[in-house]
């Protein structure tokens, strides 16, 4: 890309949304997972989604100028490993998150320049309300949004348990703990280990039937409740994975003075994100940055901003272990005198 005249560098970052919307009707019409059973022509597709075929045939071919999808000499298209990320039946799956993207997202993106111009949600400007009481009023957005959590950070979970040893741990409460994914894991990897999941009550029930499913029940309790409000004592270690960043400082604030009370003198405090490196190195955090101000309001931060946001909160670092993805283990202790 670099060889490329500048302005066509530009025109290239500025098709981004083209890609976005190509990759969401993809997702949204399930072709991943009409192809599992092998190559069909997009005639055929097209019967199965309803779609017109020439047009279907023209976003195959152009999503397979992108490496999802190929076609064959018989103007058939197949899986490739890329568009088997799209499947909605395997581990790990982006389905969800392609659609989350190509909906409501974008739709907050493309008011980027309220949030450039107020510091605001673009997301509550549109819809009246912040993201998460959106979610808990349309629940079949609200299960897309769990799913989607596990397309876009469940490849962290695997890094964070290769980076982080959570042996001395007796029992972990998973503060926003979404669809338990990331409990699971540790729960799975930790047989001794005890856990809580607190989160909002719809998803909360959601989680409570994907914990028994898993035959967890015994040594994970799943509560519901709001971290505005307090949060469940009876923990030796409190995580937020991605909790802080969607919010602004005094919210945040509030959510982590929650942990302190309910943590005491002792315990620890584990929250997982990304850090916003110095300097103009490209890093996805700068992005997500972006994508916080936009949907849920909050921010990335640096690790300055960190150690600052957790001194105000009653806590202080005692080490920050990176992963192998963006996100690293920031892990804080009380400080004694709050
Ligand atoms: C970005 S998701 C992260 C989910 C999960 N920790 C993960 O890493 O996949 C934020 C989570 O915070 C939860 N949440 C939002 N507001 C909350 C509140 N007031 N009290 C408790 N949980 C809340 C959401 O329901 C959602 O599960």
């Amino acid at each position: 890309m670099t060889d490329l005249p500048l302005p066509d560098q530009l025109n290239r970052l500025m098709n981004g949304f083209w890609h976005t919307q190509a990759i969401y009707v993809a997702a949204k019409l399930g072709l991943a997972d009409l192809l599992v059973a092998g190559p069909q022509a997009a005639e055929q597709l097209a019967v199965n989604t309803r779609t017109h075929p020439r047009a279907l045939y023209r976003l195959l071919r152009a999503l397979a100028s992108l490496g999802v999808f190929v076609e064959d000499n018989q103007h058939r298209f197949a899986l490739t490993p890329m568009a088997e990320c799209l499947r909605s039946d395997i581990p790990g799956s982006v389905r969800s998150l392609a659609i989350m993207r190509g909906e409501w997202q974008y739709e907050a993106w493309g008011q980027l320049l309220h949030s450039v111009q107020t510091q605001q949600s673009a997301f509550e400007k549109i819809h009246g309300m912040p993201l998460f009481e959106f979610l808990g009023q349309h629940p079949e957005k609200g299960q897309l949004f769990d799913a989607a959590m596990t397309g876009v950070h469940g490849r962290e979970t695997s890094a964070m348990l290769q980076a982080y040893d959570f042996s001395e741990i007796k029992t972990l409460a998973d503060i926003g703990g979404g669809n338990g994914e990331v409990l699971t894991s540790i729960l799975k990897r930790y047989p001794t280990l005890r856990g809580i999941l607190f989160d909002l009550p719809a998803v909360a029930e959601r989680t409570r039937a994907h914990v028994e499913a898993l035959g967890l029940s015994e040594r994970c309790v799943v509560i519901a409740g709001s971290f505005f409000d307090s949060v469940p004592t009876g923990a030796d270690a409190y995580f937020l994975r991605h909790i802080i960043h969607d919010w602004d400082d005094e919210k945040a604030i509030t959510i982590l003075r929650h942990c302190r009370q309910a943590l005491g003198e002792r315990g620890k405090l584990l929250l997982v994100e990304g850090l916003i490196p110095p300097g103009n190195e490209p890093a996805i955090s700068k992005f997500f940055d972006l994508a916080m101000m936009v949907v849920p309001g909050g921010m990335e931060r640096t690790e300055d901003e960190y150690r600052q946001l957790l001194a105000a909160s009653g806590f202080c670092i005692t080490r920050i272990v990176p992963t192998a993805t963006w996100v690293s283990v920031i892990e804080a202790e009380p400080l004694t005198r709050a």
